[in-house]
């Protein structure tokens, strides 16, 4: 867990976010012990904006990964900042029933499973 924050930590120094001044960063491991990172990225438009955990799992699956086992995600909030909704989705789409961790730049630390964040999720399952 401490190498996949220390990770993510360092992912949101490269963050983006002129506008909002949030940075947030994300650390993504693969099945084969890789570690994809990604930062949040604003635009002036905001509404692009593309958030750290997408840009992670973007990454990793334009690589060709696409089984995960971990990710974290860091921010400097003093409550622990978690996926947004579209994040969520995402994540559980790509990652699926995986442990989040969630922690900010004083070393707190917490953890979730992907299932709890998201219950209820709809996924390709629902398609026919
Ligand atoms: N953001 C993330 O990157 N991940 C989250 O989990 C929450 C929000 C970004 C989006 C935007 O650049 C900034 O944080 C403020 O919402």
């Amino acid at each position: 867990m401490k190498d996949l924050i220390e990770k993510a930590t360092k992912a949101r120094e490269k963050a983006f976010a002129p506008f909002s001044k949030f940075k947030v960063g994300a650390a993504l491991e693969t099945e084969e012990g890789e570690i994809y990172t990604g930062c949040n990225i604003e635009n002036a438009s905001y509404g692009l904006t593309m958030c750290a955990e997408r840009v992670a799992i973007f990454k990793a699956v334009s690589e060709g990964k696409t089984r995960f086992t971990r990710l974290a995600v860091v921010a400097d909030t003093e409550n622990l900042t978690p996926p947004c909704g579209a994040c969520r989705q995402i994540i559980w789409e790509f990652c699926g029933d995986i442990p989040l961790f969630l922690a900010n730049l004083s070393g707190e630390t917490a953890s979730f499973q992907m299932g709890e964040m998201l219950p209820k999720a709809f996924d390709s399952k629902f398609l026919k």
